[in-house]
């Protein structure tokens, strides 16, 4: 009998971009339409459900050949029942459509579209609005208000002119949870306004645990803001994670991991998430971006000191994925 599959995150997931809409999330280059309008959000849903269908049929579109999210059916309904049954809910939303950013972190993968400028007053998305289509997907009634995630990513929605009227139309629709992930400069009210209400999950991509270190990796001079924020953060009824991503010679060493950690017991911080920096150009060999050795012996050390201060070690299950096979990207 011909296989057929499904794909969780094609079911589940819009993802708004710069100059696309993708079904799945950033890790992936998978299948996308075109900058949506309001009036095309038919378009959105038309396309994902057809892709969906393909699966379901047996068919691989191009862009998910060789995915480790593709999954096979183990009960497949029959395709009759199954072509007649409505297409599921989006339950994930992610906000990426503008880049500008109140900082000019060295490794970011979304500086090449805002030509590192740092931007310090909230202006529109150079892309698109978002919040129009938002409302009409609302309308359409193709979100799963209940069970609905939120991504924030961007960018800095500190500099998003939208991102607190999105906030509230998600908030007026009873979304489940809402995870902001800002460089933590500018303190986000908002999220004091939200944190009892939903689950917020915020994470502050902060990089080091000293001004100097942070001054070369985030190129401006705002370690000290940062802290200020995160004591006030950490005072609110929400998750709240420290991100630290490896750049290679500037904090992949055991001292700027040791300060980083000792901040965090400063502050009373308890979830960390170490990153590499994917973007690394140097990790390219064969094709294939290798980790190096030492990498391996860092993370082991994370673990080991976070774990000594009473801090949650988190690794990211892809970059788990990443540390076993050794390597990433085809
Ligand atoms: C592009 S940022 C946007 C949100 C926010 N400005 C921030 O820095 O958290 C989203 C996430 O991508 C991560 N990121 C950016 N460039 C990366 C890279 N080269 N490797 C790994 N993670 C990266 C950031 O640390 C952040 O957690
Ligand atoms: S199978 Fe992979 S590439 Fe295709 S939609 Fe799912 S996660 Fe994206
Ligand atoms: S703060 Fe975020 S969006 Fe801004 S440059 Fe750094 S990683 Fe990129």
């Amino acid at each position: 009998m011909r296989k057929r599959y499904f794909c969780k995150r094609l079911n589940e997931t819009l993802d708004f971009d710069a100059l696309k809409v993708f079904y799945c999330c950033a890790t992936r280059t998978g299948p996308s339409i075109d900058i949506p309008k309001p009036d095309k959000v038919k378009d959105i849903i038309t396309k994902r459900n057809s892709l969906i269908k393909m699966l379901d049929r047996g068919d691989i579109p191009e862009e998910c050949q060789g995915c480790f999210d593709l999954r096979e059916q183990e009960k497949p309904k029959n395709l009759l029942f199954s072509l007649f049954s409505k297409p599921p809910k989006a339950k994930m939303i992610i906000v990426k459509h503008f880049k500008q950013c109140d900082c000019s972190c060295i490794y970011c993968c979304e500086q090449y579209l805002s030509g590192r400028k740092i931007v310090l007053k909230s202006k529109k998305s150079d892309y698109y609005d978002l919040l129009p289509i938002i409302k009409e997907c609302y309308k359409q009634d193709i979100i799963d208000k209940k069970n609905l995630d939120v991504h924030f990513q961007g960018g800095n929605v500190s500099v998003l002119d939208e991102f607190e009227d999105l906030v509230d139309i998600f908030m007026q629709n009873g979304v489940k949870r809402v995870e902001i992930a800002t460089n933590g400069i500018v303190y986000l009210p908002k999220i004091a306004e939200i944190a009892d209400k939903t689950f917020v999950d915020i994470n502050i991509s902060i990089d080091s645990g000293c001004r100097e270190t942070f001054k070369k990796i985030k190129t401006v001079d705002k370690f000290d803001d940062v802290v200020e924020n995160l004591k006030k953060y950490v005072k609110l009824p929400v998750l709240l994670r420290l991100k630290y991503i490896l750049v290679r010679g500037y904090n992949d060493n055991k001292e700027e991991l040791q300060k980083y950690i000792n901040l965090m017991k400063e502050i009373g911080i308890t979830n960390s998430e170490l990153m590499i920096d994917q973007c690394d150009k140097e990790f390219l060999q064969d094709g294939e971006f290798k980790i190096p050795e030492y990498y391996y012996e860092l993370f082991d050390f994370y673990k080991k000191e976070c774990l000594a201060n009473g801090i949650n070690p988190t690794i990211w299950e892809y970059i788990e994925e990443i540390l076993k096979k050794g390597s990433f990207f085809k």
